[in-house]
């Protein structure tokens, strides 16, 4: 169950970061995003395999076709265990990407931003269709390209899963421990809820990293799981 559970490592504080990893020693899956890594780069990576952990690397690839390819070709050649691309690359992107991520290295896409709301659809691309509806379409393309999953709410994985079946793959993020501040999430889940919601994987940030002792709250977690 604990390697299903991904603790974001959102800093830019080197301080910070150490202390993290030495307390959340019980955690054996980080995601690495872009404020990470554009400050600590491949030393990081590097760093979460020397204490065996492994890695999700959200840097969320959004270009052309070609680019995307030897972008994900370079990444790829460091020791991680899943990355992530647009869906709005499309077809032929994602296609490209697929042909060159390995299989054992999980490929998973973005549908639509959680920070985009319908009427920023509307204000800002002129697109009247309902999010969901376009989520939907993405997922769908998703898996005709070959792509293994999506990342997505854990309100949206009953119909992902549906649409696309069990095996594709659902990461969701806006997880909060009971009682938590919801803070910058728009819809949030619990842990227990999100995995009987049927999410293969949980992005927990701040509920874990922010507590006084985030191996406590974890392994507490873990129990009432
Ligand atoms: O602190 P919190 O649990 O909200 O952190 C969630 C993590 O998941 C952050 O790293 C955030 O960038 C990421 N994420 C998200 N929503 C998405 C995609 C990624 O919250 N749609």
């Amino acid at each position: 169950m604990k390697d299903r559970i991904i603790i974001a490592l959102d800093t830019q504080d080197k301080n910070e970061l150490n202390t993290l990893l030495d307390n959340l020693n019980e955690a054996t899956y980080f995601k690495v995003g872009m404020e990470a890594f554009y400050t600590f780069g491949v030393d990081l990576l590097k760093e979460l395999k020397k204490r065996e952990k492994k890695i999700f690397l959200d840097l969320k690839l959004h270009d052309i076709p070609n680019t995307v390819a030897k972008s994900l070709k370079s990444l790829c050649q460091h020791d991680i265990d899943m990355i992530n691309i647009h869906a709005t690359g499309g077809m032929e992107m994602m296609k490209k990407a697929r042909s060159i991520v390995p299989h054992h290295i999980k490929l998973i896409a973005v549908t639509a931003l959680t920070s985009h709301s319908q009427r920023d659809l509307k204000n800002d691309f002129g697109i009247n269709t309902e999010l969901p509806k376009i989520v939907d379409t993405l997922a769908a393309l998703t898996k005709d390209a070959g792509v293994d999953g999506v990342v997505c709410s854990a309100h949206e994985v009953g119909n992902i899963k549906e649409l696309c079946g069990n095996d594709f793959i659902t990461v969701t993020p806006g997880i909060r421990l009971a009682g938590d501040d919801q803070q910058d999430q728009k819809r949030v889940m619990t842990p227990k809820d999100a995995f009987k919601a049927g999410s293969d994987y949980l992005v927990m940030g701040r509920s874990i990293t922010q507590a006084q002792n985030p191996n406590e709250t974890f392994i507490k977690m873990l129990g009432e799981l």
